[in-house]
């Protein structure tokens, strides 16, 4: 694994968010592919676990909104997954496209030579075996040379992967910032700090920044927005439309 430093230095101001989630049907190979062909260097991506313990691309806990099927993803083997239709609810000229596993995601990274927040999202209630399996496939498979951050609003999941991959940096995700946002970073272990746009304040900005943390705003759609949070000092900007942001933004 590359070191917190490393990873941090390759950290664009661009991230594309689910891959490139407001031009292609998110954390599919098809947005991950869309991203990279927008100029995006990173890209971030949500992974949870099947009924059978395999780690797949998916925000939500039910496959309703994003698959033509439905129902809780933890009570689903791979195979049903894999039959899912994951693009066509997007668009048309995406049907056939897949929930794709962790596995075939890290494959498409290193091809594209893309780095990767990867965010853990659990179903409640299983947040360590979530975390667990995460941990053992990177482990297995994750290519040394690509930038790897691990964030999730389960600070459960934050403390098993630390547990099992201790070089890896942890993102410490959050809507808004908490009074005791210092305390909580340090407790966990985290480098960077990722909050919702419209919480953060600049003088926020400023504390996490001068408190020597990297600071990663979601998710920001707007170029004249992503221009002032990176002038209050954010490291990164998460957005479904990493396009329009290079179009726009003199990076
Ligand atoms: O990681 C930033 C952002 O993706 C967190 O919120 O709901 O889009 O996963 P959500
Ligand atoms: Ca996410």
């Amino acid at each position: 694994m590359m070191s917190a430093d490393a990873v941090f230095r390759k950290l664009p101001k661009i991230v594309g968010h689910r891959g490139a989630c407001g031009l292609a049907p998110e954390n599919t190979l098809a947005s991950i592919r869309k991203a990279a062909e927008t100029g995006a260097s990173f890209v971030e991506i949500d992974v949870t676990v099947t009924k059978d313990d395999v780690a797949v691309i998916q925000h939500d806990s039910d496959v309703r909104r994003c698959t033509d099927g439905s129902g809780p993803i933890l009570l689903k083997t791979l195979e049903e997954v894999r039959k899912l239709d994951a693009g066509r609810w997007f668009a048309p000229e995406f049907a056939g496209e897949r929930i794709p596993t962790l596995k075939e995601a890290t494959d498409t990274l290193r091809s594209l030579d893309l780095g990767l927040n990867l965010e853990i999202k659990p179903t409640v209630g299983w947040q360590i075996p979530t975390a667990q399996q995460v941990a053992k496939e990177l482990l297995a498979d994750w290519p040394a040379k690509l930038p790897l951050l691990i964030s999730s609003f389960a600070v459960e999941c934050l403390i098993e992967v630390h547990r099992h991959i201790p070089a890896l940096p942890l993102g410490y995700l959050t809507s808004a910032v908490p009074p005791d946002w210092q305390t909580r970073m340090a407790d966990y272990g985290c480098a960077s700090l990722h909050c919702e746009r419209h919480y953060l304040t600049a003088a926020d900005a400023r504390a996490i920044k001068d408190a020597g943390y990297y600071l990663l705003v979601y998710t920001v759609n707007d170029p004249e927005e992503a221009r002032r949070l990176l002038d209050w000092g954010a490291d990164a900007i998460i957005t479904d439309f990493p396009d329009r942001m290079f179009e726009t933004l003199n990076l």
